[in-house]
C-alpha cells in the first residue's frame, strides 16, 4: 500500500491521532501531525516552542503563518503519500495546502471527517494519557495500558496533556466550531469528503471501514 494522500478532519478528541497511527503502520505512509510537530518544538524550548505553548496550553489555535511554515517543510520532504492529522484547521490553511501540493505536483486524494457527540469528545480528552517517549495514545477507561502510567509499547511514562484540562477543552471545542468545522463543507464541495462515525466504533472497526474506503487509492 502506498501513495495515498489523506487529511483527517474532526473535533479535538475524536480519535484522529489514534487512527492516523494505525493508517501509518498499515498503509506505510508518514503521519504528519501538526500537534505533534508543535509539541516537539515546545519540548526543545526555542522561541517557536515558547510562543506556540502559550496558544496550545490555552486551547487556542497557533497562528496560521507559523503552522503553514512547519507543515510545508514536512510535506515537501516526505514521499508521495501521507496522512495529515490536525491540518488544515482554517480555510487559510486549506488554501495554503493546495498551494503546497501544487508545488509538489500531487493532489489531496481524500479528507476523512470523523464525527462524534460532544459528550464523547469530552470523555475521551479528559481520560487520555500519552507516552512521553513514543507518543502512543491510551485512555484510562477505553484503551488502558496494561500497567497504569506505563506505555505498553516502550515502557515510557504516560502523561496527561496540559490542554486536556477542563478549561482548555472548552476553548478547543469552541475553536473547532468557529474556525475548523467550516472545512467540512469546503471539502464536500470539492467532492473529496468521506464522513465516518467515530462515536460508537472501536478503533479496529473504524480502521477496517477506512481501509475499505482507501482501497482504490492503495497500490501494492
Ligand atoms: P492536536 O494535537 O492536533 O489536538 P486536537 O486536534 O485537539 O486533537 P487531539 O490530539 O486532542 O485528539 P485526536 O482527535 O487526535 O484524538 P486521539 O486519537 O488522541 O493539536 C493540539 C494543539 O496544537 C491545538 O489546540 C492548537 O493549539 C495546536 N495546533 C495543532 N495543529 C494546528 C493547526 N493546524 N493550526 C493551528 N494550531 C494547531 O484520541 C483521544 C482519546 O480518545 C484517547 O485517549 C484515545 O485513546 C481515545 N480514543 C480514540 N479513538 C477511540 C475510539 N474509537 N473509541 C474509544 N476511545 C477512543
Amino acid at each position: 500500500m502506498g501513495g495515498v494522500r489523506l487529511a483527517l478532519l474532526g473535533a479535538p478528541g475524536v480519535g484522529k491521532g489514534t487512527l492516523a497511527k494505525m493508517i501509518k503502520s498499515e498503509c506505510n505512509v508518514p503521519h504528519l501531525s501538526t500537534g505533534d510537530m508543535l509539541r516537539e518544538a515546545v519540548s526543545k524550548g526555542g522561541k517557536l516552542g515558547k510562543d506556540a505553548s502559550e496558544y496550545m496550553n490555552a486551547g487556542k489555535l497557533v497562528p496560521d503563518n507559523v503552522v503553514i511554515g512547519i507543515l510545508r517543510e514536512k510535506v515537501m520532504e516526505c514521499g508521495e503519500g501521507f496522512v495529515l492529522d490536525g491540518f488544515p484547521r482554517t480555510e487559510r490553511q486549506a488554501e495554503a495546502l493546495e498551494g503546497i501540493l501544487a508545488d509538489k505536483g500531487v493532489p489531496l486524494d481524500m479528507v476523512l471527517n470523523f464525527e462524534a457527540p460532544v459528550e464523547v469528545l469530552i470523555g475521551r480528552l479528559s481520560g487520555r494519557r500519552q507516552c512521553r517517549d513514543c507518543g502512543a495514545i491510551y485512555h484510562v477507561k477505553n484503551i488502558p495500558p496494561k500497567k497504569s502510567g506505563v506505555c505498553d509499547a516502550c515502557g515510557g511514562e504516560l502523561y496527561r496533556r496540559k490542554d486536556d484540562r477542563d478549561e482548555a477543552i472548552k476553548v478547543r471545542l469552541k475553536a473547532y466550531e468557529e474556525e475548523t468545522a467550516g472545512l467540512i463543507d469546503y471539502y464536500r464541495d470539492k467532492g473529496i469528503l468521506e464522513s465516518i462515525d467515530a462515536g460508537q466504533q472501536d478503533p479496529d472497526v473504524m480502521f477496517k471501514r477506512i481501509a475499505a474506503i482507501l482501497k482504490p487509492y492503495l497500490v501494492n
